[in-house]
């Protein structure tokens, strides 16, 4: 109730699997009174991290202004965070890991957040989740809410979206 929610889609299907359980996610927490945004990292171009460490610098900024500074400034205002991939060889896909690899301005004053994980397979996560956990373990204090995995079709899967669709109700 009343959270500042944030879901980042990083699949480039959008309308596919984990982006329609991000739609549903988003959906259960507006009708909980809930304030939600979902991006897709689809639509967004942005770079990778250039490593240059200006970000750690007092202006504390990327220097490259491609569209991620607003994201990242919802990430610090959220207390629900929702990261959602594709798995790729058992693993986020690179368009996840190019994020988190952005998210180097912020990573440590990400602060008490509750973290949602969503992710679709053809067949397993293999060690996705180890990967996405140790990114959130980098921030403070996390909570992590829960993990959907959808297999095949997510559309057809109707047991799954309503518990979706009520973890974003119930966030
Ligand atoms: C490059 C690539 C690698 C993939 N690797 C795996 C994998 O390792 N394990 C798996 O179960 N599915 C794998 N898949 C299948 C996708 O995870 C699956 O189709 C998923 O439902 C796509 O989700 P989306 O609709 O959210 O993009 C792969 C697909 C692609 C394109």
């Amino acid at each position: 109730m009343n959270k500042k929610v944030i879901v980042i889609s990083s699949s480039p299907r959008i309308g596919g699997n984990s982006d329609t359980l991000c739609d549903e996610f988003v959906r259960g927490a507006l009708d909980g009174d809930n304030a939600a945004v979902k991006y897709n990292l689809e639509e967004i171009r942005f770079h990778a991290c250039k490593a240059c460490y200006k970000c750690k610098t007092p202006e504390m900024k990327c220097f490259q202004e491609d569209g991620l500074a607003e994201v990242l400034d919802k990430m610090m205002e959220a207390d629900v965070i929702v990261y959602a991939t594709p798995i790729y060889y058992y693993s986020m896909c690179g368009t996840l890991k190019r994020f988190f690899d952005r998210c180097y301005p912020i990573f440590n004053q990400l602060e008490d957040k509750d973290y949602y994980i969503i992710t679709s397979a053809g067949s397993s996560n293999g060690n996705a989740l180890t990967g996405i956990r140790d990114f959130i373990s980098f921030s403070k204090n996390p909570t992590e809410k829960a993990v959907f995995t959808v297999i095949g079709d997510a559309k057809s899967q109707t047991e799954l979206l309503k518990e979706v669709y009520e973890a974003g109700f119930d966030c």
